[in-house]
């Protein structure tokens, strides 16, 4: 797999890269989030976490990369005993933190700093896992996959909702142009960091969506994965169980 870097003359870990990013944009992240896809990410989260209804896991649930904590804040619907919303980023956690205290939420969800590839949770501690637009921007996919396996209690599930590339015509080309040439430059003037969301498209070219992501969570422990396409094939619901 290309390992696409948010900052092409630096010569930082991507992961380190990615933790600078992310703690840059923090500020205007929600809002470029929901104008950039015209609130559409709301929509994948909450069919995500319908469809993780479907498991009845309403004990521990852990949810990674997860920025300013909306999956974690969404998936509070199903009343789980406790949410662990972990991410890289102390700068995203922040905004997350001040946003699940104004709803009420900082008894439910603790958020932790730390690094998926490596994370600080014992062996099957968690009933299930969800990510959302993360696993595409770890150092090493596998590393985070097998973690995920490892903190998963058997019979667990994972639910990662992740940018996956359109296939056809003409919703593609169409869907091209928006995403390499106006997502960058509202994102860079919005944000103010040059690279952050030219970063992002790039990143969604070089990760192995679809088949190939299937292919690569089994490889990592994981059984009877499946996939559901969001929107024209934007984005999409991957399922596994351990
Ligand atoms: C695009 S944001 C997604 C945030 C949130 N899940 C959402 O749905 O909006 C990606 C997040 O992944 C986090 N991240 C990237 N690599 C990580 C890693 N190795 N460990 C933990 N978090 C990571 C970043 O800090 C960032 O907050």
């Amino acid at each position: 797999m290309l390992k696409v870097t948010p900052y092409k003359d630096s010569t930082q870990q991507k992961k380190q890269q990615v933790e600078q990013m992310f703690d840059n944009i923090a500020p205007r992240y929600d809002f470029l989030n929901h104008f950039l896809s015209l609130g559409i990410d709301k929509l994948w989260r909450k069919k995500a976490i319908k469809i993780l209804s479907g498991y009845n896991k309403t004990g521990s649930l852990l949810d990674v990369a997860t920025g300013t904590g909306d999956f974690a804040i969404a998936a509070s619907k199903l009343n789980p005993s406790k949410i662990v919303a972990f991410d890289i980023s102390e700068q995203m956690l922040n905004v997350g933190r001040i946003k699940a205290e104004k709803l009420g939420l900082s008894k439910l969800i603790e958020f932790k700093k730390g690094d998926s590839e490596s994370m600080p949770f014992s062996d099957r501690q968690f009933d299930a896992i969800t990510v959302a637009f993360g696993v595409r921007n770890f150092e090493n996919l596998e590393k985070g996959l097998t973690e995920f396996n490892r903190v998963l209690k058997p019979d667990g599930v994972v639910v990662i909702l992740e940018f996956s590339k359109p296939k056809y015509f003409p919703f593609k080309q169409f869907y091209f142009f928006y995403f390499f040439t106006i997502l960058p430059l509202v994102g860079k003037l919005v944000s103010k960091d040059s690279s952050a969301y030219s970063y992002l498209p790039e990143s969604v070219m070089a990760f192995p969506d679809d088949q190939k992501f299937l292919s690569i969570l089994k490889n990592c422990g994981f059984s009877r994965s499946k996939q559901k396409r969001l929107t024209f094939g934007i984005a999409t619901i991957y399922i596994a169980q351990k």
